[in-house]
């Protein structure tokens, strides 16, 4: 399968990254292959709602780096969004990209894929997810998409952090039964 990773985090050695390494391992191992785009290194505008699109008709008129996404997003058998929980939600580099979505729309709702979430928070408390799990379930359901997988590290500020639990293994699981 050719599985996209889409990476919310502006930290290139922190706690998401390490997540999603652990998970990439696991997925090559098991055959796939991994296209990832670090969205915080991006141009990425956010869209504006001019309909111009016509949710796939026509193309985008940002001409920025959602013409590399996009291609691999819509022939991808996977998504993996990744990113840190920035004020109970996604953060806004992710959700610029998601946002863009909305430009082949119709392609997206022609191809079902399988998909995965990854994300830390450094509340120990789980309800601190409540925001994206819904903005998750909402989005798959919409697509639709398959959820194959979660990872919610939560009291998890630092990529240390990650060492005295099971986030790390739990992510090379996931990655390792996609197929
Ligand atoms: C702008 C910002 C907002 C944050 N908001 C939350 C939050 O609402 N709840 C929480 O538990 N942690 C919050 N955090 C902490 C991060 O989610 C946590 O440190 C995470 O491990 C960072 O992951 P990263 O290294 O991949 O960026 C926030 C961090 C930043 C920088």
């Amino acid at each position: 399968m050719k599985i996209m990773v889409l990476n919310g985090s502006p930290h290139k050695e922190g706690t998401t990254v390490h997540l999603l390494e652990r998970f990439i391992t696991g997925a090559k191992e098991a055959g796939n292959k991994i296209v990832r785009f670090d969205t915080a290194f991006l141009k990425v505008h956010p869209c504006m709602a001019c309909n111009h699109c016509g949710n796939g008709d026509r193309p985008c008129v940002f001409a920025d780096d959602m013409m590399r996404i996009y291609p691999e997003l819509e022939t991808a058998d996977g998504v993996v969004l990744a990113s840190p929980i920035y004020y109970f939600g996604l953060t806004a580099q992710l959700k610029s990209v998601i946002d863009r979505f909305y430009g082949i729309d119709k392609k997206l709702l022609a191809k079902p894929k399988k998909s995965v979430l990854i994300t830390c928070a450094a509340d120990p408390d789980r309800e601190v997810f409540r925001g994206i799990i819904g903005t998750y379930e909402r989005m798959l359901h919409y697509l639709p998409w398959e959820d194959c997988g979660r990872i919610l590290a939560a009291g998890c500020a630092d990529p240390e952090a990650l060492n005295r639990t099971k986030y790390l293994e739990e992510a090379y699981h996931i990655g390792e039964q996609l197929r």
